[in-house]
Order: structure tokens, then C-alpha cells, then sequence
């Protein structure tokens, strides 16, 4: 062979090297970058797992029932020992309603009837006034039973007995079956 031939052919050789070499580069960057992308997206689904830990909690339908119950059975042993005037059985069972009043907050029922029918019972003004209204009277049974003020627990006992029922008449649905 000729040198002009060898030169050739190393020529042709070290561009077909060149070639491959660079044909590997760019897929090793493609790799790199589908990672890159891989990487972000696990970002952003960590970013939305920490938005959703950041979401309210509503009650479940039977979490609100829940709550409903605890609060009558506390509502009846307040009563009963309003009665006997056992002033610390009174106030602890007045604190536990004022904290399911507060937990109420979150009830996910809707409107039953009315022009507000299917939004939120808890976005409605009346819904949450009613809740405040049972929280600050349980609170003020508490504090006055404490002091065996019973003239005082029975105007705040009054004003939290007619939350219940003005309450329940537009957002209590209708017993299951
Ligand atoms: C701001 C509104 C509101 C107030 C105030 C309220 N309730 Fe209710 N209550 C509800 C709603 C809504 C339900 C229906 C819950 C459900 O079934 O999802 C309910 C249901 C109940 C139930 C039935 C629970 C069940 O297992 O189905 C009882 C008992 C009850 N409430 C007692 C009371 C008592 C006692 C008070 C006052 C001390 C009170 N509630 C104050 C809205 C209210």
C-alpha cells in the first residue's frame, strides 16, 4: 500500500472514531438530562405531597357524627350534674363541648335547602356564628360553674341549648337508614 493510501485510511478511521465518540457524548448528555427531568419531577411531587400536608382536614361523615354524639353525651351529663350542682363535673363537660364546637368548624356537610342548597355548611354565616355562639357559652359554663355561679351557668346553658336546635333545624340532614 502507499503511504497515501495508509494516510487515507487513518483519515478515514480517526473520523469514523470521532464520530462514534461523538455520537456517545451526546447520548451520555441525553441520558443525563431525561435524569435531570426525572429529578425535578420527583421535586415537584414532593413539593405537592408537602401542599397537601398543608391542606385542612375535614371530618368524614362519620367523624362529624362522631362529634355530634360526644357532644350530646357530654350535654346530658352536664345537665344532669348542673342539677346535683357538681360544679367540676359541670365545667369539665362544658369544656368538652366548647371543643367539639370548635372542631365542628370543619363539618364537610352541605346546605340542604334554600338558595345556598350544595355549598358548604361551614362557608354559611349563620353555620359558623352558631358554633362560636356554643363555644363562647360552654366556655362561660365552665368558668361560672368553677365559681358555682348558677345563676350565670343557667343564662350561658340556655344560650348553648338554643344553638343546638336552631342549628340541627336547617343543617341536620335527615336519619339514614
Ligand atoms: C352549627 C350547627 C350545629 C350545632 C350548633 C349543633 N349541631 Fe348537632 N348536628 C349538626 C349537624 C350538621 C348534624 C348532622 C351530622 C351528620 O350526620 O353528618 C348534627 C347531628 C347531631 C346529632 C346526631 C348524631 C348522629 O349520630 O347522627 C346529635 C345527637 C347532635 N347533633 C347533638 C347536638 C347537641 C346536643 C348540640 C348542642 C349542645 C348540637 N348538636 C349543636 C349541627 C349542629
Amino acid at each position: 500500500m502507499s503511504y497515501r493510501a495508509i494516510a487515507a485510511c487513518m483519515l478515514v478511521l480517526s473520523l469514523v472514531f470521532a464520530g462514534v465518540g461523538l455520537v456517545h457524548a451526546q447520548t451520555a448528555k441525553a441520558k443525563e438530562d431525561t435524569k435531570k427531568e426525572e429529578k425535578n419531577d420527583d421535586k415537584k411531587e414532593e413539593k405537592k405531597d408537602d401542599e397537601k400536608k398543608d391542606e385542612v382536614k375535614y371530618l368524614t361523615h362519620e367523624e362529624a357524627e362522631e362529634t355530634m354524639e360526644t357532644m350530646e353525651k357530654a350535654w346530658n351529663k352536664l345537665k344532669m350534674n348542673l342539677k346535683n350542682k357538681r360544679g367540676d363535673v359541670v365545667a369539665e363537660q362544658a369544656d368538652i363541648i366548647a371543643e367539639h364546637a370548635a372542631k365542628f368548624k370543619k363539618y364537610d356537610g352541605l346546605v340542604l335547602t334554600g338558595d345556598e342548597k350544595g355549598k358548604k355548611a361551614r362557608d354559611q354565616k349563620d353555620f359558623t356564628e352558631w358554633l362560636d355562639k356554643l363555644e363562647e357559652a360552654a366556655k362561660e359554663i365552665s368558668k361560672q360553674a368553677g365559681k358555682s355561679k348558677w345563676d350565670k351557668v343557667d343564662k350561658a346553658k340556655e344560650e348553648a341549648s338554643d344553638t343546638c336546635g336552631k342549628c340541627h333545624d336547617l343543617y341536620q340532614p335527615e336519619e339514614e337508614d
